[in-house]
């Protein structure tokens, strides 16, 4: 067997990790390998080696992907599905390991439509993807977040202010609720769940009043937009409470750094049972975490499952910050 691996859409950290055991994992059964840089767009442009136990050496504690990603509009056309077929064919490979989220599984998804056995492992750190509790690059990615909102909370602390804390996830509020928690915020902002932001300066002032000097609300990036940025966020908040308040967005830095152990061990796991499947003869799957444990789904019907969202946590966090 003849494996591909390729990493697609936004990067998480604990991908190193996953292709360090998906490599070593193929080759302990006598697979071969081959890296495709950048995605599909790679994939499609040939760009692609042969990967050994050693090249992927000391990745394991590394962010970002040491096979480069990207997000491929001409891979979303027939077309270019098509072509990318031919690719693989020419190249020998005759399955293919897809890490990345619900765009890189549609992907897949054309591609085992033309008769590549493929496989994919949730990476991302926007823990969206629908069939598993967990991706790769969660944990790390809300610590990160959680170590700037701790760093945010000391000055926040000196100068009595609220802190407007924009966190990653465009489609999802995952990283946000579980680092307001985290945080011990007044709130958070999130796509799942409703909210009334004259409600939340209603509290503000309330707990103000009662002697409480500083706050956080958190903001799920899906939440804003042009016309309702986090800044508009914070001066609303300011101008109804007469709390000073500050805008801070986190951005790209919670998509790097080292990964926990934590992901790196799930990484390790996902990786392994990728191989573990295909080995098997089984594919067209997506590999998933439930109740603790590593399952599997066929891609289509992963891709049409509904995500669930954490609305306990969320009811808890603001009952706790009174
Ligand atoms: O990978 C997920 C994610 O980090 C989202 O939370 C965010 O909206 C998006 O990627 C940003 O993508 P890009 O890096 O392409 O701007």
């Amino acid at each position: 067997m003849t494996i591909g691996l390729l990493t697609s859409g936004g990067d998480a950290p604990g991908m190193n990790a996953a292709i360090r055991s998906v490599t070593r994992s193929a080759i302990a059964r006598g697979f071969k390998v081959i890296g495709i840089r950048r995605g599909y767009q790679g994939l499609l442009e040939g760009d692609m080696y042969e990967l050994g136990a050693r090249d992927v050496s000391d990745i394991l504690h590394r962010g970002g992907t040491m096979l480069y990603t990207a997000r491929s509009k001409e891979f979303a056309t027939p077309d270019g599905v098509r072509k990318a077929k031919e690719v693989l064919d020419s190249a020998g490979i005759d399955s293919l390991i897809v890490i990345g989220g619900d765009g890189t599984y549609r992907g897949a998804l054309d591609l085992s439509r033309l008769g590549v056995r493929c496989i994919g492992i949730p990476g991302t750190i926007d823990n969206d993807i629908v069939c598993t509790e967990y991706t790769i690059g969660f944990d790390t990615a809300q610590n990160t977040a959680l170590e700037m909102l701790d760093k945010l909370k000391d000055t926040e602390m000196s100068h009595n202010r609220c802190s407007v804390v924009e966190v990653m996830g465009r489609k999802a509020g995952h990283i946000g609720v579980r680092v307001a928690a985290a945080t011990g915020a007044i709130d958070c902002l999130t796509v799942e769940r409703p909210y009334d932001l004259d409600e939340i300066c209603q509290k503000i002032i309330e707990q103000k009043n009662a002697g409480k000097s500083h706050f956080e609300l958190i903001v799920a990036e899906g939440v804003v937009s042009k016309d309702f940025t986090s800044d508009d966020i914070a001066k609303y908040i300011e101008a109804k409470t007469g709390v000073t308040s500050r805008a801070t967005v986190l951005g790209h830095v919670q998509r790097g750094g080292s990964p926990t152990c934590y992901d790196r061990v799930m990484a390790l796991k996902m990786g392994y049972y990728a191989v573990e499947l295909l080995s098997n003869g089984i594919s067209n799957r997506i590999v998933a975490v439930r109740n603790d444990k590593l399952v599997d789904f066929d891609i289509e019907e992963a891709l049409k499952m509904q995500k669930g969202y954490d609305e306990k946590l969320h009811s808890v966090l603001r009952i706790l910050s009174i």
